[in-house]
């Protein structure tokens, strides 16, 4: 039979090729690594792995379309679980779905990934593996694998392997944010030691001077960084470069996983960090009390659905439908200012604010303040009438 494997060149996919082979049969195997921004030396140690290991490799770029398909709804969803803007989660399902597409090509008769069965990476696959008429293989849930055997393993097969004693953790990166985890991090109260990082400089060490920039947003996405037009996958790009040297988008956190497993994660997302902040911030200037107000449950939701992939939900359409509408009007310029693992908001401009400041100036006039009179004689009539009735 023929199979198609989700390929990162990681441990875990590697040591999936010899035994797709050995423990399952397979006698042609078909990897496939997806590019949605991860660093360009693990797209290339990826394909030349593939090359090397598998019968056929294919390595597909859609960095632009996971920046222009599932980041940008995500910014305009303000979109974050527990506080983890989702870099992973969002990834999954472009992922997975490109997948499907080669197996559909070479006519495979199932599509193999190399997540554990603790995690939610399994689940966000799986989910379109099914919807696109594929069965399931996954060797390290179904054989319960361990890193451990998994490096022995790979060194008796010649699979080259990165992860030791030097790098014991497991990362997914792509251009919307990097996640550490395992190793020494699985003891929640271990202090992330700073080699872990790679995308932000420790806030103690950043520039003593606040750096200062500017983001236009239309309809609900960033457009412009510093009054130059960038399209998604660049402006994101250099933000995480601006805002990862001022020590901006750190996160160490416990998260509640699909399965209802806590985990100890560390997070990088610097340009996710500046962006959903600002995004936020426009948001209030240009929408009303009640869209806001009804959209933080949207967003909620939306970011529920988002995190365990499930984006074929019919609900998730209708979301983001809602969304949409609410964006339509979401433009403007937010500055914002990066100061040693800060972000701040400096100030705020919309050609659609629903803010006069003739009405709700100190100084303007505008306004008879005494039409407030009447207003305030009604204010709070029936808590005031339950007080009353209590008095006697
Ligand atoms: N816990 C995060 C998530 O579920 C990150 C998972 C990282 N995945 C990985 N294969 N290292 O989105
Ligand atoms: C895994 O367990 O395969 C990675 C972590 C996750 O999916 O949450």
């Amino acid at each position: 039979g023929k199979v198609v494997l989700a390929f990162s060149g990681g441990l875990d996919t590697s040591v999936c090729i010899p035994l797709l082979r050995e423990h399952y049969g397979f006698d042609e195997i078909i990897t496939v690594a997806v590019d949605v921004g991860q660093p360009e030396a693990e797209v290339v140690r990826a394909t030349e792995k593939g090359r090397m290991l598998a019968d056929n490799h294919y390595t597909i770029d859609v960095k632009e379309k996971f920046v222009d398909e599932y980041i940008f709804p995500s910014i305009k969803a303000n979109g974050s679980y527990e506080g983890y803007p989702m870099g992973t989660a969002l990834a999954r399902p472009l992922i997975a779905e490109e997948i499907v597409k080669i197996a559909k090509k070479e006519g495979a008769s199932k599509i193999a990934h190399g997540c554990t069965g603790k995690g939610n990476d399994q689940l966000r696959f799986d989910f379109i593996f099914r919807s696109g008429g594929y069965d399931i293989v996954a060797p390290m849930r179904e054989m319960n694998l361990t890193r451990e055997w998994e490096i022995c393993y790979a060194q008796e097969h010649n699979v080259p392997v990165s992860v030791g004693k030097e790098n014991p953790y497991s990362v997914d990166e792509n251009c919307w944010s990097r996640s550490i985890e395992g190793g020494r991090l699985e003891d929640p109260a271990f202090h992330p030691p700073e080699e872990i990082y790679a995308w932000t400089v420790s806030p103690k060490d950043a520039p003593d001077a606040m750096e200062e920039i500017r983001i236009r947003f239309e309809k609900g996405v960033p457009v412009a960084l510093n009054g130059k037009n960038l399209s998604g996958l660049a402006l994101i790009r250099e933000l995480n470069q601006i805002a990862g040297q001022n020590g901006v988008g750190r996160n160490d956190m416990i998260e509640d996983r699909i399965l209802g497993l806590k985990a100890r994660e560390v997070y990088e997302h610097p340009a996710a960090t500046v962006l959903l902040a600002a995004h936020r911030d426009l948001e209030h200037l240009v929408l009303t009390r009640s869209e806001l107000a009804f959209k933080q449950i949207v967003d909620a939701k939306w970011s529920e659905l988002a995190y365990m992939g499930l984006v074929h939900e019919p609900l998730f359409y209708a979301l983001n439908a809602f969304i949409d509408t609410t964006q339509e009007r979401v433009n403007g310029t937010v500055d914002v200012g990066l100061y040693k693992g800060s972000v701040k908001v400096l100030g705020r401009s919309s050609e659609n604010a629903l803010y006069s400041d003739d009405l709700v100036s100190f100084d303007s006039t505008t306004i008879d303040q005494n039409h407030a009179v009447g207003f305030s004689n009604y204010f709070g009539l029936q808590a005031r009438l339950l007080k009353n009735l209590k008095k006697r």
